[in-house]
């Protein structure tokens, strides 16, 4: 990997994976210049959670006016942009291939070069994001970093010892981080997406009032929260047999303490093990109130976490990972195909 010198390049993001449709432009290496973000979540809603087929009509609809809008609020041509970065996985077939055709449109049209981007890198550098009026931005993360990347699908540790090149430690073996609110958000009858909802409850909750598992499986960076979203199951089931209204305000507390406690705990030491100047949080989980409390109260290492209208699906992560890509010499070619399954490391 070549080492990474400053260059100046603007790239346009294109993010498509899954239900929000979003663009972005940044220009050297993350000032936000513009971001915008087309949400689906109230046509999702209904069903509790993403509905494929019409995620990706959805996206078909709003790709082009998102697009536009990024470039018109950042105050740019596309004569103005040296290379479209696009989502390329992993996530959901339909909704990819959307953004990747939209970017290999704009490609041709503009004959600027395109770069494939893992939507999980993305959400890593969305702590490189800086906005283009911060008149003091703060420092870059600084290598080697432990990564603790928790979002919808993904409960993953990496170790990145420079731009572009990770490790991965280990990863949850079932539900998601954000997998499990969702899914106890829906037991709680609590409103989708489930993790802003149970932060809610959780905030006038009593986290000491349900004593739920932790399981730390010990000897590995992996995680597991299938026991505790059982064990949620099972005391709610409880309740409801018994006739008693459902404490919901403290299970939602106890619940996130539990998750918070896991993740801190190992991401902790995973940092002290394989010495990271620093740790990085992101992917949605990581806009967790209590999650950030516990981190930067109780991490010996300076913690990065992206601004919090980062941490969920967006462009301007998209648009920096592209951008060292790009400085990197990354270019992809018109034939690629999206990548629903591709891993990080
Ligand atoms: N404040 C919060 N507390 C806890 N979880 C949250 C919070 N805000 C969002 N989430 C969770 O984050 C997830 C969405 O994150 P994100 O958009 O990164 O996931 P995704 O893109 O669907 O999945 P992936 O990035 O793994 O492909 C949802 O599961 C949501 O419940
Ligand atoms: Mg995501």
């Amino acid at each position: 990997m070549p080492e990474t010198t400053f260059t100046p390049a603007r790239i346009l993001g294109i993010e498509s994976s899954c239900d929000e449709t979003a663009a972005a432009v940044v220009e050297n290496g993350g000032m936000l210049l513009s971001s915008v973000v087309a949400s689906q979540v109230d046509l999702h809603a209904a069903y509790g959670g993403v509905f494929p087929e019409v995620a990706s009509r959805q996206h078909i609809k709003t790709v082009y006016g998102v697009v536009d809008q990024a470039l018109h609020k950042a105050h740019i041509g596309l004569g103005d942009v040296d290379a479209i970065a696009v989502t390329r996985g992993p996530g959901l077939a339909g909704s990819l291939v959307v953004g990747l055709n939209m970017a290999k449109g704009i490609a041709v049209a503009g004959d600027i070069p395109i770069i494939g981007v893992n939507h999980l890198e993305g959400h890593v550098y969305s702590a490189w994001v800086r906005s283009a009026n911060d008149p003091h931005p703060s420092p870059h993360p600084q290598f080697p970093l432990v990564i603790l990347l928790v979002s919808g699908g993904h409960s993953e540790l990496y170790l990145m010892e420079d731009h572009l090149r990770y490790r991965r430690l280990g990863g949850t073996l079932d539900d998601a981080a954000g997998e499990a609110f969702d899914k106890v958000a829906r037991l709680l009858e609590l409103s989708y997406p489930g993790g802003p909802s149970i932060q809610k409850a959780a905030e006038q909750g009593d986290p000491k009032a349900f004593q739920f598992p932790r399981t730390r499986l010990e000897g590995s960076w992996d995680f597991s929260f299938s026991g505790l979203k059982t064990a949620v199951l099972r005391i709610v089931r409880k309740i409801e047999e018994d006739h008693q209204a459902l404490p919901v305000n403290d299970l939602a507390a106890s619940f996130q303490e539990a998750v918070v406690d896991v993740l801190l705990e190992k991401t902790l030491r995973a940092a002290e093990e394989f010495s990271a100047s620093e740790i990085l949080i992101a992917g949605g989980v990581s806009a967790n109130r209590a999650l950030r409390e516990a981190f930067q109260s109780k991490s010996p290492v300076k913690v990065n976490i992206p601004h919090i209208s980062l941490c969920t699906d967006n462009a301007a992560m998209i648009a920096t990972a592209g951008y060292y890509r790009f400085v990197h010499g990354v270019r992809d070619s018109l034939d690629m195909d999206a990548f629903p399954n591709w891993r990080l490391a």
